[in-house]
């Protein structure tokens, strides 16, 4: 840690005897002989927040992370005061706080069992240079102690034995153990005893977590300014801790419009328009579906934000409209520099209304980006952000441009050593101004919020799409992330691997990383796997810098293309799935894909796995990470699964191999799970089908599934017209019942369900639907157990 040398109150401080002690309606407050005081709220039974002063002080109550929605309310609130400590109880804790030093321990309310205890607790040292204190805390770690989450940490999943930075960098060509990267998530699960609970660091200036690698029985986490101010969160199931997390900082304010989950094409650059259309028309004439295709910097006007190369677009507004009649979205890219620009209007409008950032004694902020030298807007400026939004009019409604792409938000700066803002930068920080120090990490957070709003309103009725490379806790609020600019090599396909569990345990599921890799160029075997993984990811984006060669799916020769295109339409497939997960993503906050360690807790044999996890809560996948294998080892976890390829039953709870040649890999279905699929389609909205395939998976007992649907654009969905269908799966050993449960007012125009039943156990002799029998002859599919049947059925009886 960080010792101040310079001082007279030099080293770590900390709390000495409380003396007063009070309470006003949740919060109670405790203050120290020497002016520390302890604001300790109950937000909810199971979620405390911790802050403290020294001298008494506290800095304005503001955070970008925490959203106003968070929900608040407990059932219990109870203090005692002790001899030598206060007793905090709610229903599902028990908060213990030293009368002597402050230091907090927290256990279970129910059993009793320590959850977490201060080591040091909270200590600080005063800054000299900036003012204020560098806060700190240190807790113990616990016997079996695990951590996880932190956001893209490019690092093992497990974190216990590390130390890590929260400073967002541009970080072209990373690599394994690259710390920091682009994204700053302060929020970490630890697991200890079947428990997990979660600490939300709330504070946005360059920040650290220790993971017991500095000293082996201690985790700590301290920034280099602002409030030790942290939010500590119990589950005991991991599940509910990130839920609770994105209950505090925020769920994507609306589900993404459908085509957004389909598959997306990126290149740096495709231009001009020819070349877009000559990559479009290959996607047709081969039959890949895609959705999307993006235009890099290229398309703009020597790199200027909000302009055209008319040279290479003479028309965006005809060929936008040419790309959706054929089933493309187009996304743009758009950075915070703006380039110095007299004859610019975007760079005249932000001077003449003083929105960009500044230095210390006054001269603007100078650097340069891809068009050269550039002043950046202050997206911490609400005003700012309203300009930035309202220049998004032209591109999105009068162009009919559908997405937008934010990069070098962190704000990257090129040609200096920080690769960013020098620290004196000021910044509005909605109205508690303040230094790059403490605006840095929600910089690209706040443009890309400003973005959102632009494409909410502009795009309105149609549901707005952002990608961020950059963000802070609460910016999947706002948008879609990747992971910024990997490399073509089989470790990054692990990391990306790692990178997007992380990212859905750190509450931001909406993430993907640039398939085949951004630097270098991958070969069709590494561009195979990363596809297949890919296309288990919420965002699935190929992306690459070109200057390496080409990466479209058919680059690599026709073995490569058919595996590429089988997997694709294997995404298309399970769209429905796909999107139901995201539902409940932005509904409930259950993380879209499961770390196995999330899944199944309990299980030890969970924690130190990396490579295996649960898309959605009923799909296990397990990427291929070494080339020419032709198969790998894995854990399936507890309970029974179906090989998705060759449909045997196997049991888990066990390490196993599994065959994988290239064309496939490992996928393996809850067993009673019940999978809706569409039809395979170039683009979403292609067909207009009259049926929807349930892939039914026999369990001798219950299992529950759900599938949602609406529009698949607009917000019709949050006036009550979506459909959301819970069928309960009951089978035993000569039958099979499927029941179903309907809410919601959308009908969608397919009308019948395709039941694929798998596994059953027996031959069938008898149906009935709503209790009313019916000849099988009449409802059979075209292969042995397929039932075709009316989508609103209550309750199939198979016998
Ligand atoms: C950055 C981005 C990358 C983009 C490039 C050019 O490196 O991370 O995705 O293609 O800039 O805009």
């Amino acid at each position: 840690m960080i010792t101040n040398t310079e001082l007279e109150n030099k080293g770590n401080q900390f709390p000495k005897t409380v003396i007063s002690f009070k309470k006003e309606l949740d919060t109670i407050e405790f203050t120290s002989e020497n002016g520390v005081v302890l604001l300790l709220t109950v937000l909810r039974d199971s979620v405390l927040r911790f802050r403290y002063a020294t001298n008494t002080n506290f800095e304005n109550d503001f955070s970008y992370a925490i959203t106003k929605y968070a929900s608040t309310g407990y059932n219990k609130l109870e203090i005692e005061e002790r001899k030598s400590e206060y007793i905090i109880t709610t229903s599902k804790l028990i908060c213990h706080i030293s009368k002597k030093n402050l230091k907090v321990s927290i256990y279970d309310a129910i059993d009793n069992v320590l959850i977490n205890q201060d080591e040091l607790g909270f200590h600080w040292e005063e800054s000299y240079e900036y003012g204020g204190n560098i806060v700190k805390m240190s807790k113990t770690t616990l016997n079996g102690e695990s951590y996880y989450g932190l956001g893209d940490k490019p690092d093992h999943l497990n974190l216990k034995g590390k130390r890590f930075e929260n400073w967002v960098t541009d970080s072209y060509a990373f690599g394994k153990g690259t710390d920091p990267i682009y994204k700053a998530i302060p929020f970490y699960t630890g697991l200890h005893n079947n428990k997990s609970y979660g600490i939300f660091f709330d504070n946005s200036f360059r920040s650290f977590f220790d993971f017991a690698s500095e000293r082996r029985n201690a985790t700590s986490f301290w920034a280099q300014g602002g409030e030790m101010n942290y939010y500590f969160i119990y589950g005991p199931e991991m599940s509910d801790v990130v839920a609770n997390y994105t209950d505090l900082t925020g769920r994507p304010h609306q589900l993404p419009p459908l085509w957004a989950l389909g598959y997306h094409q990126c290149k740096w650059s495709y231009y001009p328009e020819s070349k877009v259309k000559e990559v479009t028309n290959k996607f047709r004439e081969l039959q890949i579906p895609c959705d999307a295709i993006y235009l890099d910097i290229d398309y703009m006007d020597g790199f200027r934000c909000f302009t055209w190369n008319k040279e290479y677009f003479p028309d965006p507004k005809r060929m936008v409209k040419e790309l959706s009649d054929d089933g493309f979205q187009t996304v743009v890219i758009i950075d915070p520099g703006i380039k110095i620009d007299q004859n610019n209007d975007v760079f005249k409008e932000a001077l003449e209304k003083d929105y960009f950032c500044k230095r210390a004694d006054g001269p603007y902020m100078k650097g340069k980006v891809w068009p050269g030298e550039c002043y950046f807007p202050d997206f911490t400026k609400p005003e700012v952000r309203e300009w930035w939004a309202n220049l998004y009019q032209e591109l999105i409604e009068d162009i009919g441009v559908r997405g937008v792409w934010n990069d070098m938000n962190e704000p990257a700066v090129m040609e200096v050593p920080n690769k960013t803002f020098p620290n004196d930068v000021r910044h509005n920080y909605d109205g508690n101004f303040c230094s790059h120090r403490k605006a840095h990490n929600v910089y690209g957070m706040q443009m890309a919020r400003a973005t959102y709003q632009g494409l909410k309103k502009f795009a309105f009725p149609k549901r707005p799409f952002v990608i961020t490379r950059s963000a802070y806790s609460g910016t999947q609020r706002y948008t879609s992330t990747w992971t910024g600019d990997n490399v073509a090599t089989w470790e990054h396909l692990w990391i990306a691997n790692v990178q997007a569990q992380r990212m859905a345990m750190s509450g931001f599921s909406f993430a993907g990383s640039d398939i085949g890799g951004f630097a270098e160029q991958p070969n069709g075997e590494l561009f195979a796997r990363w596809i297949q993984l890919g296309v288990f990811h919420a965002f699935c984006r190929t992306h690459s810098s070109g200057d390496h060669g080409e990466q479209e799916p058919w680059m690599f020769g026709d073995e490569i293309t058919g595996i590429v295109k089988k997997f694709i339409e294997l995404r298309y497939q399970l769209l429905p799935y796909l999107y139901t997960t995201f539902w409940f993503y932005h509904t409930e906050g259950i993380p879209m894909l499961k770390s196995l360690v999330l899944y199944d807790q309990e299980d030890i044999q969970t924690h130190y796995r990396t490579d295996e996890f649960i898309f959605g809560n009923q799909i296990f996948v397990c990427p291929i990470l070494e080339p020419n294998s032709k198969g790998r080892r894995l854990y399936l976890p507890k309970g029974n699964w179906y090989n998705y390829w060759t449909n045997e039953f196997t049991e888990g709870g066990k390490e196993m191999y599994v065959d994988a040649t290239l064309d496939t890999m490992p996928i393996f279905m809850k067993e009673g799970a019940i999978i809706p699929k569409f039809p395979i389609q170039q683009y979403v909205g292609e067909k207009n089908f009259d049926e929807v395939t349930l892939d039914v998976y026999y369990k001798h007992g219950k299992e529950i599934s759900t599938f949602y649907d609406d529009a698949h654009d607009g917000y019709d969905y949050t006036k009550g017209r979506f459909s959301l269908r819970t069928f309960k799966l009951t089978g035993r050993s000569n039958e099979l019942i499927i029941q179903q449960h309907k809410s919601g007012k959308f009908d969608a125009t397919y009308s019948k369900f395709k039941l694929n039943l798998l596994g059953l156990p027996f031959n069938i002799t008898k149906i009935e639907i709503d209790n009313e029998e019916i000849s099988f002859e009449d409802i059979k599919g075209s292969t042995g157990d397929e039932l075709i049947i009316d989508k609103n059925f209550n309750e199939l009886h198979i016998m």
